[in-house]
């Protein structure tokens, strides 16, 4: 019987993390894999062997909270039971089909329920396996739709790190030994954010209103642009909510430009933000949307969704697609992410991530009052973030962001954070008493740090 069969538990730390198995296993890892892949120091990586629910195990019998559901994928909890059940049918039946050629049948009914779940009337998908995958399928359209290369895209932005995408992404540590070969044009604009407004901004107090000026601006001055990518939600950027008014602003002025509006929610997609997709909160339909991730819930699985119109700019299939790929979509992708979308459904788990995010936001935003080095906190459903910084006012503090996921993970709790910003996103099925521990275990490490 697994360690882990109890179901939902609170962590467990029998070994200070990193134990023996998880050292040895980082000293074979690092003779094998490419060194810019995992990240090895004396207290990281720890190794998973199994993961149930909001629990992981690792190699060295402890147990911790995931709050982090994996990189935001087990919205209904790692190894969902209808998830995994519908993946051993699939391979029971046909594990690889031909994609684009003689399909899966499985496909259709995925191709469906995609419609059925997307916003308004996005009902045209491409599939194919990775998050960047979808949103490289998104820029290709828009280039065939509006006739026009380039691209606006807005600072913080993280859309993947293929070629494609890596233009359209921001951040020199990402960028700088590809600049050379990135061939989009691409004009940035800074993302509205309402606690560290970037200063090019001409504020005033009008952030929103500066925002969407800097973005006619750009488009004025580069008639190369076709189309706007952003995510409602800046996700690895900070967990960073826009203010009101921003993707309807977004919406007005493709409209007005005629430039294919594309919303990248394979982080913020199927429930992590309190609506199954973020640009709801603002009742804006984009002309694409790209969704990953939390798709499956397990799988590599993903797809760049439009509405007719924008997606007839692809030619028919002429025996040859000029854009498709291998596994494109492979039968146990679709298995896990039809499951996965009626496992949200039936468990409600949109309208939980709702509620339990808005109660954990109010708690935070408690004990941000009481740690001066918590700048802010901010979050929508179960995405939050807890940006620390050196003093009140001042710089995000990546430091001691990091010693805190390292204090967390000692007390059994998997985090990630990036400059300076805590994020949390656990499975939507985390129990309240999960919860409370985490936040609790949280509060305790922020204080210590
Ligand atoms: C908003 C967003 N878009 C795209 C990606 C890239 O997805 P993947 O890592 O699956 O290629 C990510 C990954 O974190 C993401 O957060």
């Amino acid at each position: 019987m697994s360690d882990l069969s109890a179901g939902d538990q609170l962590p467990r730390i029998t070994i200070p993390p990193p134990g023996p198995e998880s050292r040895r296993l980082a000293a074979t890892l690092s003779r094998y894999e490419s060194p810019n892949v995992t990240f090895v120091d004396d207290e990281l990586p720890i190794f998973w062997r199994e993961a149930l629910g909001a629990n992981v195990l690792d190699v060295d019998g402890n147990i911790y909270v995931d709050l982090c559901a994996g990189f935001g994928v087990a919205a209904a909890g790692h190894r969902a039971p209808r998830v995994t059940e519908a993946v051993k049918r699939q391979l029971d039946l046909l594990a690889h089909g031909m994609g684009d050629v003689h399909p899966p049948e499985i496909k259709v009914r995925a191709l469906e329920r995609l419609a059925e779940i997307a916003p308004g009337d996005l009902s045209q998908a491409v599939l194919s396996s990775s998050g960047s995958e979808a949103v490289e399928s998104a820029l290709k359209t828009a280039r065939l739709a509006s006739g026009r290369p380039g691209v606006l895209s807005f600072r913080g932005a993280y859309h993947g790190l293929t070629y494609g995408t890596l233009a359209v992404t921001d951040g020199e540590f990402f960028r700088a030994p590809f600049e050379d070969q990135l061939g989009i044009p691409v004009a940035r604009v800074p993302f509205p954010d309402p606690y560290r407004p970037d200063p090019e901004l001409a504020l005033g107090d009008d952030l929103l209103g500066s925002t969407l000026q800097a973005v006619a601006e750009e488009l004025d001055a580069d008639d190369r642009i076709g189309a706007i990518i952003v995510e409602p939600i800046l996700g690895r950027g900070g967990i960073v909510v826009p203010p009101d008014g921003f993707l309807r602003g977004l919406r007005e002025e493709c409209d007005r430009r005629d430039l294919v509006l594309i919303f990248d929610e394979v982080y913020t997609g199927l429930g992590r933000t309190g609506r199954w997709f973020a640009c709801q909160h603002e009742d804006v339909v984009p002309d694409i949307i790209c969704v990953g991730k939390a798709l499956s819930g397990a799988l590599p699985f993903s797809a760049c969704i439009g509405r007719p119109e924008v997606m007839a700019a692809w030619p028919p299939s002429t025996g040859e697609a000029f854009h498709t790929s291998t596994f494109l979509g492979h039968p146990l992708g679709c298995a896990a992410a039809l499951a996965h979308i009626d496992e949200i459904e039936a468990a409600g788990l949109v309208e939980r991530s709702a509620r339990l995010g808005a109660a954990a936001l109010a708690r935070l935003e408690k004990l941000r009052s009481r740690v001066r080095h918590i700048g802010d906190v901010r979050g929508r459903g179960l995405l939050a973030a807890i940006e620390l910084v050196r003093e009140p006012g001042a710089r995000p503090d990546p430091e001691r962001a990091a010693r805190v996921v390292k204090r967390a993970l000692q007390a059994g709790l998997i985090l990630l954070a990036g400059d300076g910003v805590i994020e949390l996103s656990p499975p939507l099925t985390i129990t309240e008493e999960q919860l409370d521990f985490a936040l609790s275990t949280l509060e305790d490490c922020l204080a210590r740090a």
